[in-house]
């Protein structure tokens, strides 16, 4: 089946089995910032907005997604020109290996769009389903804090 929906600002029409998930789609459409972690929904790397609501791209099958703005990391910031919050994210050792961010920054940015000035409770209520292994909890929490105090989302 055609599968129409729009990635990050463009149009694309991909060619898709009726139960593929939407990691998987993204992924082979080139998406790889999308990560698969757990494959299950308890880890969050794979973590994108679907019309403005944080999912886990893992959960969701791509079928359901018809007609849907997708937003995945890549569509954030670039390394010569990164959003605000990944550049609070580098700026506060918010990222080590760097396989959580994705959907951390996913989520944050979910947030950010809804609470624009979020209490330490607020971020860390948000990136609840977001699982690092290296950096603690913390580092993220100060990133989402700075990066909203600079009114940038
Ligand atoms: S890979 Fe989707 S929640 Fe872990
Ligand atoms: S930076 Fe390695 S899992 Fe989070």
């Amino acid at each position: 089946m055609k599968l129409t929906l729009t990635i990050n600002g463009k149009l694309r029409s991909i060619e898709i089995a009726p139960n593929v998930m939407l990691l998987d789609v993204l992924r082979a459409a080139g998406y790889k910032g999308v990560k698969k972690g757990c494959g299950e929904g308890s880890c969050g790397a794979c973590a994108v907005l679907i019309d403005g609501r944080p999912r886990n791209s893992c959960l969701t099958f791509a079928a359901q997604c018809e007609g849907s703005e997708v937003l995945t990391v890549e569509g954030l910031g670039t390394p010569e020109n990164p959003h605000p919050l990944q550049d609070a994210f580098v700026r506060h050792g918010a990222t080590q290996c760097g396989y959580c961010n994705p959907g951390s920054l996913i989520a944050a940015k979910s947030l950010l769009d809804h609470t624009p000035a979020p209490t330490w409770e607020d971020v860390k209520e948000a990136l609840d389903g977001n699982l690092c292994r290296c950096t603690g909890y913390v580092k993220r929490i100060e990133a989402v804090l700075d990066a909203a105090s600079l009114g940038k989302k």
